[in-house]
C-alpha cells in the first residue's frame, strides 16, 4: 500500500518544530507500524536525510518506550495495544497518517517523536519499592494473599509506564500511572510498611513534575495500552486522604 505521512520533525528541545509530509511506498501489510518507520528512515538515509527519530526497545508491547500519537490518538485508535503493536492491515491504501510525540510539559520533546519520560522515573525513586529487607525468596504460599487482590495488584502492575495516559488527559495528569504504581504495592501484604509514607511521596513528586490533575474524563484508561481502570486513581485519593489523616505516620 501506498501512504502520505506527516511526521512531526524537531531538531532538538529548543526548536519549534514542524510537520513534514513523506511519501511511504509498497508497504505491506504485514509490516508494523515501526517497520514502515524503519523503511521510510532507510530510504530517508539513502537520500542523505536525517532520519525520523522514535523510541522503541521490545517492539511487543512490554517496555513501554514506543509512545507516539497517531491520527491524533496516543497508540492510536486501536484499542489496548502500543505503537509498536500497531500493523500496517489497519490502514488502506491512499491512508493519510499523522504522527507527533506525546504532548505534556512534564514530557519535553528531546528530538522528533521521542519525549523525556525522566519524570516517570523520579516519580518510581520516591517509593515504587518495598525497602523492607526480603531475604531469600519465600515460598510462594508462605504469605496467604486473597485472590481478589492477587488479581487487582497484578492488573495494577501491567503499567508499562509508556506515558499515554499523561498524552491523553487533557490536564496531561500523570494520576492513572502513579496509581498503578502506588496500588500494584499497596494492595499487597509486602507493601503495607510504607503504603502511606510512599503514596504521599509519589503524589508530591507527581505534582512537583508539572504533571496536571485529574477530573475524571477518563481519557487515560481509553488510551492505556494494558486497559488500567481508573478505579486505581479512587484507589490511591483514598490512600492519599488517610496518609494526611495518619499525619505521614505509616501504619
Ligand atoms: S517498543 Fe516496547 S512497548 Fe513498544
Amino acid at each position: 500500500m501506498n501512504l502520505t505521512l506527516h511526521v512531526w520533525r524537531q531538531a532538538g528541545p529548543n526548536d519549534k518544530g514542524r510537520f513534514e509530509k513523506y511519501e511511504a511506498r509498497d508497504i505491506s501489510e504485514h509490516a508494523s507500524f515501526l517497520e514502515m518507520l524503519d523503511i521510510l528512515n532507510e530510504e530517508l538515509v539513502e537520500k542523505g536525510q536525517e532520519p525520523i527519530a522514535f523510541e522503541h526497545d521490545c517492539r511487543e508491547g512490554i517496555c513501554g518506550s514506543c509512545g507516539m500519537v497517531i491520527n491524533g490518538v496516543p497508540h492510536s485508535k486501536q484499542k489496548a495495544i502500543t505503537s509498536c503493536q500497531l500493523h500496517m492491515r489497519s490502514f488502506k491504501d491512499g491512508d493519510e497518517i499523522w504522527i507527533e510525540p506525546f504532548r505534556a510539559t512534564a514530557f519535553p520533546v528531546l528530538k522528533d517523536l521521542v519525549v523525556d519520560r525522566s519524570a516517570f522515573d523520579r516519580i518510581i525513586q520516591k517509593g515504587g519499592y518495598v525497602s523492607v529487607r526480603t531475604g531469600n525468596a519465600v515460598d510462594a504460599n508462605a504469605t496467604p494473599i486473597p485472590k481478589t487482590d492477587a488479581d487487582a495488584a497484578f492488573d495494577a502492575a501491567t503499567c508499562i509506564g509508556c506515558g499515554a495516559c499523561v498524552a491523553a488527559c487533557p490536564n496531561a495528569s500523570a494520576m492513572l500511572f502513579t496509581s498503578a504504581k502506588v496500588s500494584h504495592l499497596g494492595l499487597l501484604p509486602q507493601g503495607q510498611p510504607e503504603r502511606y509514607k510512599r503514596v504521599e511521596a509519589m503524589v508530591a513528586q507527581m505534582d512537583q513534575e508539572g504533571f496536571g490533575s485529574c477530573t475524571n474524563h477518563g481519557a487515560c484508561q481509553n488510551a492505556c495500552p494494558k486497559s488500567i481502570s481508573i478505579e486505581y486513581i479512587a484507589r490511591m485519593n483514598r490512600d492519599l486522604m488517610k496518609a494526611k489523616l495518619l499525619g505521614s505516620k505509616d501504619d
